[in-house]
């Protein structure tokens, strides 16, 4: 177990004491973090006394403190999982030879990259979410908000750590760029699409929380094989935190439609949405837009960068070990490509394809999610299944991007698209109609807003009347 240091200005278990260096240019570099977070992370409630969980350490257990802790004041920190003995690259053309603990000079370039796209969406989805306090449906949702802003914050410390650490001036550069560009600004935005429209609405966050913060995961997952072994332990502990994000959106998700489904059973007659509640069809469209803008943020199908990437041992697929076959020179991958107006199936070679191999992962384990939300309206006993909409459905990047298909994959001409889009996508009445719900925080102890059920339970063992954000 790697030495902590709690006490020190940037609490981290990277001896950052004994690289002066490095330690001064960091603490230099936390002002500026800090008066982003003020200007631009939540809305109204920097002084309010929230019950956060802190990283104090990267030990597998007991590696977090909970306590109240005003958003300001949060001990943002670095923390890399502990090294493996020997490391060595686990795929790609230099399997089996050690891994780097400094970045090689040909890698230099495609690895900052890699560093400053994963950076740039951490702070880019606390901006995004900046007003949702302000509608939040209980205390507890408004601490698990905070819970997951404040996270994303300490992920940005992370690649700003190894932005300082292995990147000298550019690095430096990139760390201040990561707090001067603003989610949807239009003369300098984030840099990947997803992250540049607001969230205003909470069935949003808890389908960016299922489903792009899994999109997280799976990159974090690739990146934790990286042979660039500072951005292995990194990511590797990054994911410890994500798991959290990901609950929040498979038990919010749960409870809308437990609240609804609960609502359909015992007044059959009366529609969901007619006494305030998000009827089904209408997390079905937002399951569709979240899943489809969230399958983009993996890149094409076919990609060269993404062989490259494996082939220089830089970023590997989620769980290496799992696969037989490391190398991956030889075999192919078979897809649907558009051809002539219809799809054909055609095997292309298998490192090209790792973005889609690394996608199917994740469509994977998204399933097991809208699983359980099935779950819990087949026990209500009403007949109404959620689905997750095809590969195709709704993509901008990639080999789909620009063709129209239905959420079950049937291929559309561009008039039935636009004619059906309202019924796949969702649409200004949608929205207005959660705006109408959703238009004043909930902030009673233990009090849910209408239209979401309660919790299970409540935070490490504290009940759900519990008052996690308080103001005194
Ligand atoms: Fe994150
Ligand atoms: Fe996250």
């Amino acid at each position: 177990m790697s030495s902590i240091a709690t006490n020190e200005k940037i609490p981290n278990n990277v001896s950052l004491a004994s690289d002066r260096r490095l330690q001064r240019a960091l603490e230099e570099w936390q002002p500026n973090f800090r008066k982003w977070w003020v200007e631009m992370g939540p809305d109204g409630f920097q002084e309010h006394d929230v019950w956060l969980r802190t990283a104090i350490s990267a030990d597998s257990d007991g590696w977090a403190h909970f306590d109240y802790v005003k958003m300001p004041d949060y001990r943002w920190g670095i923390f890399l999982a502990d090294p493996v003995q020997d490391r060595t690259i686990g795929f790609g053309d230099d399997m089996g030879k050690p891994a780097w603990q400094e970045v090689p000079g040909e890698h230099r370039n495609a690895l900052r990259r890699l560093i400053v796209t994963q950076g740039d969406t951490e702070p880019a989805s606390v901006e995004q979410q900046r007003q949702l306090g302000l509608t939040c449906p209980s205390l507890y949702d408004l601490r698990n908000l905070f819970q997951v802003n404040v996270e994303e914050g300490r992920h940005l410390w992370a690649m700003v750590y190894l932005l300082h650490s292995h990147f000298g001036r550019d690095g430096r550069e990139e760390a201040e760029a990561l707090l001067e560009r603003r989610s949807g600004n239009a003369d300098n935005p984030r840099i990947l699409g997803a992250f540049n429209a607001p969230m205003l609405d909470w069935l949003s966050f808890f389908m960016f929380t299922y489903f792009t913060d899994r999109d997280g995961k799976y990159q974090l997952l690739a990146l934790a094989e990286s042979a660039f072994d500072p951005l292995s332990r990194t990511t590797r502990f990054m994911l410890t935190e994500e798991a959290h994000h990901m609950f929040v959106g498979e038990t919010g998700v749960q409870r809308v439609v437990e609240r609804t489904a609960q609502h359909m059973r015992d007044q059959k007659d009366v529609e969901p949405r007619s006494v305030g509640l998000i009827d089904l069809p209408m997390v079905q469209r937002y399951i569709n837009y979240w899943f489809s803008i969230s399958l983009d943020l993996f890149g094409g199908e076919i990609s060269s960068n993404a062989a490259q990437y494996f082939a220089s041992g830089l970023k590997g697929r989620a769980h290496e070990e799992r696969y037989d076959d490391h190398v991956a020179l030889d075999p192919s991958f078979e897809m649907l490509v558009p051809k002539d107006g219809a799809l054909v199936r055609e095997a292309v070679p298998m490192r090209t394809a790792m973005n889609e191999v690394l996608r199917t992962s994740y469509v994977e384990d998204c399933q097991r999610g809208v699983d359980k939300w099935n779950k819990t309206i087949a026990e209500l006993g009403v007949p109404f299944e959620l689905t997750l909409p095809s590969s195709r459905f709704n993509r901008q990047v990639g080999l789909y991007a620009g063709l129209h298909f239905a959420p079950d994959g049937r291929a559309l001409g561009a008039a039935e698209w636009e004619a059906k889009r309202g019924e796949f996508l969702p649409t200004d009445e949608d929205r207005a109609f959660l705006g109408s719900i959703m238009s004043r925080a909930v902030t009673e102890p233990g009090k849910m807003a209408h239209w979401i059920a309660a919790p299970k339970k409540g935070i490490k063992g504290k009940p759900v009347e519990f008052e996690y954000v308080r103001h005194d």
